[in-house]
């Protein structure tokens, strides 16, 4: 695991939106997977100013968000599918039939949540997962309690997420309680994970996360099996870490050592 500790959410942005570009041009095909809420709006609008000044092409992407709140349609501004074309694709050109999210609507949904895993597979498989995390330390939409080798399915939402996410709702809506997932073995089966956590509401999640032992009850513990997971941290989201300076060093070490071209 890497700890970086920015200065800010818009540095932490810069580092997270330059590491996509990077891979993109390496590989104009990337499959990304895609996270929703107020975490990644900083890196969309980075990847977005990278097409609209001629840097990158999102033309060869194909992308996979994590989550939809169940029974919402597309055109419901509290829709993921209406947040990510309000932040992203719309203003990119990623070809429609290139975007994917887990099944939401109709009849079938578990037997599609397998199609939405098949379909991962089929492309390669995700290049670089974008991640937040949940106060509760749920990514996704894995609740804690959620297996640690799960897959795209239905959960129910914690009263927690509930209440943390019931600002977005006017008080004459029904907020949604279930949504459709990646699972925890869905994420980190990707082959590049990118986690960003912002505000002393998350510090106690992300000690967990970094610091704690792996177990569901926090699941972006799970993390800790991952092989290539960075974690894009302000200082007060890291707070609670006890070894901050320990990350500082090595994140020195890192860069003379990518500077001397040892890495
Ligand atoms: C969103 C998602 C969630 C959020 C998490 C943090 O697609 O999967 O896990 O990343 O709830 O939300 P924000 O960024 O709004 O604090």
């Amino acid at each position: 695991m890497r700890i970086r500790l920015t200065a800010s959410a818009d540095h932490a942005a810069d580092l997270v939106a330059h590491e996509i570009l990077t891979q993109l041009r390496a590989k104009p095909n990337l499959v990304l997977g895609l996270a929703t809420g107020s975490t990644p709006i900083g890196v969309y609008k980075r990847l977005v100013d990278a097409y609209q000044t001629g840097v990158a092409s999102f033309a060869k992407i194909h992308t996979f968000n994590l989550d939809e709140y169940l029974d919402l349609p597309a055109t419901h501004p509290q829709s993921y599918r209406f947040f990510m074309q309000r932040y992203l694709f719309d203003a990119i050109d990623i070809p429609a039939a290139h975007i994917h999210f887990p099944p939401s609507e109709g009849k079938r949904l578990l037997r599609r949540c397998q199609r939405y895993e098949m379909d991962i597979q089929e492309l390669g498989g995700i290049d670089i997962q974008l991640l937040g995390i949940g106060s509760n330390g749920h990514i996704g939409f894995n609740e804690p309690t959620s297996s640690l080798r799960s897959r795209t399915r239905i959960k129910t939402l914690t009263p927690k997420t509930l209440q943390d996410n019931a600002r977005f709702y006017a008080s004459h809506e029904t907020q949604p309680t279930l949504a459709a997932t990646m699972g925890i073995g869905t994420i980190i089966d990707a082959r590049t994970i990118l986690l960003q956590a912002f505000g002393q509401k998350k510090a106690e999640a992300i000690r967990a996360t970094v610091e704690g032992p792996i177990s569901s009850y926090c699941p972006g513990s799970a993390l800790q099996f991952h092989e290539d997971v960075t974690f894009f941290l302000d200082s007060e989201a890291a707070s609670l870490l006890s070894m901050r300076d320990y990350y500082q060093q090595t994140q020195r070490h890192e860069e003379q050592l990518r500077r001397e071209d040892r890495m």
